[in-house]
């Protein structure tokens, strides 16, 4: 494929966690069809079970697949690439799904691009039509999810500058461990959130880590060990609501503080490197939080920047920004190898994102 070109439609496959996803793009990167089945059978045991997700991948994916390209029109001789979630991740799932990617690749004999999925998380607010006048390299990432938590600068495709990350638990283990302490449903950051709503965030003042240090780092882990130190104090038995929902409050408004906190030096590393930079984004699951968005876009605000967060369905996992990333990287004459293995850990800025990637 020529540098400039994508031919036709792009599949993009996301299977790197608990949400089993496709989506058809058109050669501009508009959305033909997606579709995303979250996995309800993890809620019982708390958390992501590997072999569970990579199962129920194995199930529904390829169904899902050819739905898609139904829903879009696209017939599989159409399509110019497809792009599957490589990693980072749960490698059960990881194997499904680039599995699935190198076999239409190869049935069709089209390129087959591996996506880093951090990166399709870094390249959503480039999709057509989501920031007014378009999200034009470089821009400052803060990644909030479930498994990652970290401020790149994003320079171009394959050019990402981490400008720090968490040194424990990322915002959304947080967000799921203070649900599970909370006896709420998993995942916890949808149910915190709700339960903040009614409660006092000013009750009882909880630790913000590092906040006032220097450097974009982030820790969660002493804020979550004062919630369960806070939970402690109260008769065993399940927490009365109001309680339990002042605790929420007052942990959201501390993840708010902090995110905030760590976001402004994150602009200011950012501003002193590039210039010309004018947006903050902001995306991953955590990204769905209001607490945190109206905290980061107050950051912005004050440093001359724009906030963009990406709508909450393309801020959670899902195949459209898979297929994105794709299409991106397809312009630009890059695929990889069917060979190409899929990784646990890939770090944004490993060696081998940018454009010489063997
Ligand atoms: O990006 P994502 O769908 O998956 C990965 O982790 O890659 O993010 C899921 C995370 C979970 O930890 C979930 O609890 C959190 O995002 N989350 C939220 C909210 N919605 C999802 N955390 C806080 N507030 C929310 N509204
Ligand atoms: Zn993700």
């Amino acid at each position: 494929m020529q540098p400039g070109r994508a031919s036709g439609p792009v599949l993009g496959i996301e299977s790197s966690c608990d949400e089993t996803a496709a989506a058809v793009l058109d050669a501009d990167g508009a959305v033909l069809a997606e579709a995303v089945l979250g996995q309800g059978a993890h809620a019982a045991f708390g958390g992501v079970v590997p072999e569970i997700a990579a199962r129920a991948h194995l199930a529904h994916l390829p169904d899902l697949a050819a739905q898609v390209m139904r829903e879009a029109g696209v017939g599989w001789d159409a399509l110019a690439g497809v792009a599957a979630s490589s990693g980072p991740g749960l490698i059960g799932g990881l194997i499904v799904g680039s599995g699935l990617g190198k076999g239409i690749a190869l049935a069709r004999r089209i390129p087959f691009v591996a996506v880093n999925h951090l990166e399709a998380h870094a390249l959503s607010p480039r999709l057509p039509g989501l920031v007014p006048g378009g999200a034009a390299f470089p821009y400052l990432l803060l990644l909030v999810s479930g498994g990652h938590c970290q401020c790149v600068a994003v320079e171009g495709v394959g050019r990402h500058v981490r400008l720090g990350g968490t040194i424990d638990d990322a915002v959304g283990e947080a967000f799921d461990k203070v649900g599970k302490l909370l006896g709420l449903p998993w995942p916890g950051g949808p149910a915190v959130e709700r339960l903040a709503a009614e409660g006092d965030p000013a009750r009882h003042r909880l630790p913000r880590p590092l906040l006032g240090r220097p450097g974009c780092d982030f820790s969660f882990s002493g804020l979550k060990t004062a919630v369960a130190q806070l939970v402690a104090r109260f008769p065993p038995g399940g927490l009365p609501r109001q309680d339990a929902a002042d605790i929420a409050a007052g942990f959201q408004a501390a993840v708010a503080e902090v995110l905030a906190d760590r976001a402004a030096n994150a602009l200011a590393a950012f501003a002193a490197a590039h210039p010309d930079g004018r947006l903050l984004v902001v995306a991953g699951g955590v990204a769905a939080n209001a607490a945190v968005r109206s905290a980061l876009a107050g950051v912005a605000q004050t440093c001359g920047y724009r906030l963009v967060a990406p709508p909450l369905r393309l801020c959670t996992d899902n195949a459209v920004m898979v297929a994105w990333a794709g299409l991106e990287r397809l312009r630009l004459g890059l695929a990889d190898g069917l060979d190409h293995a899929p990784r646990p850990r890939w770090p944004l800025d490993a060696p081998d994102m940018g454009p010489a990637r063997p």
